[in-house]
């Protein structure tokens, strides 16, 4: 499955990153690296340095998932699940 991270260079969403990453998902990071750190990138994660706010980010979403998305949340770190 293809999923989304925003704030992925971050403390808590680096682990969420890592959890999808082991249980083999292809996952793309998107941070803009406000406060998050290179330190907390998954090396088998694809990253995506943008602000999640730009048109450019939700122009990537749509790429990727062809609006096919099944599942969102919303807050600190947004992951997205295509089908
Ligand atoms: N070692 C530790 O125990 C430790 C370390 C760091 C943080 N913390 C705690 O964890 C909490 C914070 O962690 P967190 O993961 O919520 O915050 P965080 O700042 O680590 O992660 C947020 C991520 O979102 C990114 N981001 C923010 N705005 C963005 C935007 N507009 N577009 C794209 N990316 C954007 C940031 O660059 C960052 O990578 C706090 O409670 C803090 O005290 C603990």
């Amino acid at each position: 499955m293809k999923i989304v991270v925003t704030g992925g260079a971050g403390f808590i969403a680096s682990h969420i990153v890592d959890a999808y990453v082991e249980r083999g998902h292809e996952v793309h990071i998107i941070d803009d690296f406000s406060t998050g750190q290179k330190a907390n990138l998954n090396a088998k994660a694809t990253l995506h340095t943008i602000d999640i706010a730009d048109a450019q980010a939700g122009q990537l979403i749509e790429q990727f998932f062809d609006g096919d998305v099944t599942e969102a949340w919303r807050g600190d770190a947004i992951a997205v699940e295509d089908r």
